[in-house]
């Protein structure tokens, strides 16, 4: 659950006051919590108490007011964007009738609408028993549950009308574990199961003589994160690596190189078996033309050293990649380099790079956490905020998740 973005629409239903609670214990597992709030549900908890244990603004109106300090237009859109999942509890009849019906004039509908593809979305009906058998209730249940709805059917008890029947929404408690077993189901059946994917991580080094070489900072960390998080979505990873000091990803085939040469000569072993191709190495442009052999001499003053260039190893694979496979880059840059990293993705027929900004405090480099502007072959942009490095591993497979599942629907 931990880092994990999850919406969860609230309807009017008595149900909705225990909603509160699961929000805490969400939080206390590391999630993110934004809350939608149909007009029915603001009757039954307050907008405050929700602010304030998701430590979020509530999402109700489609429309935000105008003149407020935060305006954001297209709410509708990045919530859906921004959700790893969503939780409908209680949904009341009404709420099921607007979303088989593809209404969407508040919020929550909205959102539904926009969600991306793949994501899980957890129903939980809450209400009258009668009202929860109706054929017209559970007409809308079916139409929902074709379009890959989990609908969680209500428990029996006590209901509000004072009666005994089924309608109950079901605790909390029980809430979070269908939603970590939806999330763990979901990764089960991830796009990237039994893809092979290989990812170049960290440095290369470039022989100047037997001692000295020129290198870079990479420490491998990003290319790592992405190897494992791959692996975790069921793919068979190969993962290329620079010289660095890390621990292979559990299931993950490791194959250590040195220089550039070593890295394209592995890499290219693999350029047409794999499905996916990830260059998240920080790779040596050049390389001393002669490197000495032995240890070179201290007498000159100054030694000049002839640089020649390398093989650009993503670009090679960039290049000869046939319409199933995936290639995928980093563009080390400053802030401004979004247009670098833009021309990079077209020269190298990349199909999604990452802008990868760099300050070596809070992201590139060495550190633990990194700042990434993912950019499509269709222009489309996602900036990510500061991340962890596995967090932003995690965003990144999930657009390469979503490009699957476009080549999917538009083969
Ligand atoms: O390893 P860390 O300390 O965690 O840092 C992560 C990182 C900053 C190294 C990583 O996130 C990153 O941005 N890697 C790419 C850095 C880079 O060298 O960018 P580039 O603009 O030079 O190269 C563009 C792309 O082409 C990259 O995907 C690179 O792997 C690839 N390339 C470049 C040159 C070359 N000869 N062969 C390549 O495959």
């Amino acid at each position: 659950m931990r880092g994990k973005n999850i919406v969860i629409g609230i309807c009017g239903g008595i149900a909705a006051y225990k909603i509160p609670h699961l929000v805490r214990l969400l939080k206390k597992k590391g999630a993110h919590v934004r809350v939608a709030l149909t007009e029915g549900g603001a009757h039954f908890v307050s907008e405050l108490a929700l602010a304030t244990v998701s430590e979020e603004p509530v999402y109700g109106k489609i429309f935000p007011p105008m003149g407020t300090e935060r305006m954001d237009f297209t709410r509708h859109i990045s919530l859906g964007e921004w959700a790893d999942a969503l939780v409908i509890a209680p949904a009341t009849a009404n709420t099921l009738a607007r979303l088989s019906a593809g209404l969407c004039d508040d919020m929550l509908s909205a959102l539904f609408i926009t969600l991306r593809p793949g994501k899980p979305v957890l129903i939980f009906p809450a209400m009258d028993g009668q009202m929860f058998l109706s054929p017209s209730v559970q007409r809308n249940i079916a139409t929902l549950a074709t379009q890959g709805c989990s609908i969680i059917n209500p428990e029996s008890g006590e209901l509000a009308s004072g009666l005994c029947g089924v309608g109950r929404m079901p605790e909390p408690e029980a809430i979070l574990a269908a939603l970590e077993e939806a999330l763990h189901e979901n990764r089960e059946c991830s796009p990237l199961r039994g893809k092979r994917v290989v990812v170049t991580a960290g440095p290369t080094r470039e022989k100047i003589d037997g001692v000295r070489f020129i290198s870079n900072y990479s420490s491998g960390k990003m290319g790592f994160a992405l190897a494992r998080a791959a692996s975790k979505r069921g793919a068979l990873v190969t993962l290329i690596a620079g010289p660095v000091h890390l621990p292979t990803p559990p299931d993950v085939e490791r194959l250590d190189v040195e220089s550039t040469a070593e890295m394209n000569v592995i890499a290219e072993g693999f350029f047409k078996s794999c499905d996916l191709f990830i260059g998240a190495a920080a790779v040596s442009d050049y390389r001393p033309a002669m490197p000495y052999e032995g240890k070179m001499k201290k007498d000159d003053e100054i030694i000049e050293l002839t640089l020649v260039k390398n093989p650009d190893i993503l670009a090679g694979f960039g290049m000869q990649k046939n319409a199933s496979q995936i290639a995928v880059g980093f563009a080390l840059e400053t802030r401004t380099g979004l247009e670098s990293a833009r021309k990079k993705l077209v020269s190298k027929n990349l199909d999604l790079i990452a802008f990868n900004f760099f300050d070596r405090k809070t992201s590139g480099f060495e550190v633990d956490t990194n700042i990434l502007t993912l950019i499509g072959s269709d222009g489309a942009i996602t900036e990510l905020p500061q991340l962890t490095k596995d967090a932003a591993a995690e965003k990144l497979l999930d657009a390469v998740e979503l490009l699957y599942l476009k080549r999917t629907v538009n083969p």
